[in-house]
């Protein structure tokens, strides 16, 4: 189910401007070339990350699913100029697409790319994160953020995507894999008194999370 009506959607792009306008081109060419565009974070979404981003200004950012890099550079806007985003995604294919749009759209930010299974590749990053976003499998949530948790700085935010799962997470009863993850991990956020969170119905549903 799309939570969102399509014409909301267009009007918000037409009366947004926080999406780095030389990403259009990308955007599109994802939309009409991979057989998966759906995954792609749509260009409003991608305008929200850049503008966190860029509230945040942060040293050190994570991502966890980059497809073909299209967030990763939303939320690298927002850098500041040390600072560094590793993105980590396990299809090859996707993250290899993902470098070649970020050789040419990176504008010389510093982005490293993980290829690989996030569960196996976040425990050795050593830096403590200022701003990540999951959004890989999302049977992997818990995990992801339970590992994420001890990795962020102190005014770290977590943005969580699709945790509205497309409407399934409201109904009666759950049935799919995915959707039964998608509410296990808005319960576990729910019973963790250590952070703060914030349900925002953007697209299929950003939950931001920060310790109090
Ligand atoms: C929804 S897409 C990411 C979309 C991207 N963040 C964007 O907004 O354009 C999810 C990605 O996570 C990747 N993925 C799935 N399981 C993963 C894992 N265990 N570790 C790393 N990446 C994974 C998938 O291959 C897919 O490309």
């Amino acid at each position: 189910m799309e939570l969102i009506h399509p014409k909301a959607n267009e009007y918000v792009d037409q009366y947004s401007n926080a999406t780095p306008p030389h990403l259009k081109a990308m955007y599109e060419a994802i939309l009409a070339e991979h057989p998966h565009a759906h995954l792609q974070s749509n260009w409003n979404q991608g305008g929200f990350l850049t503008f966190i981003s860029k509230m945040l200004r942060p040293k050190y950012i994570i991502e966890i699913g980059t497809f073909n890099g299209f967030s990763t550079l939303c939320l690298a806007e927002g850098l500041t100029d040390e600072g560094q985003i590793d993105t980590i995604e396990i299809r090859e294919e996707d993250a290899t697409r993902a470098q070649k749009y970020f050789d040419q759209y990176g504008q010389g930010k510093k982005i490293h790319q993980h290829i690989g299974d996030a569960k196996k590749i976040l425990p050795n990053l050593p830096q403590l994160f200022d701003l990540a976003f999951i959004d890989a499998d999302k049977t992997g949530y818990n995990d992801y953020y339970t590992l994420l948790k001890p990795k962020m700085s102190p005014n770290g935010i977590i943005i969580a995507d699709n945790t509205l799962f497309h409407g399934e997470v409201l109904e009666e009863k759950i049935s799919g894999k995915n959707a039964k993850a998608i509410q296990a991990f808005n319960e576990l956020l729910a019973i963790d008194d250590e952070t703060e969170k914030i349900m925002l119905t953007i697209r299929d549903g950003l939950t931001l999370i920060r310790k109090k």
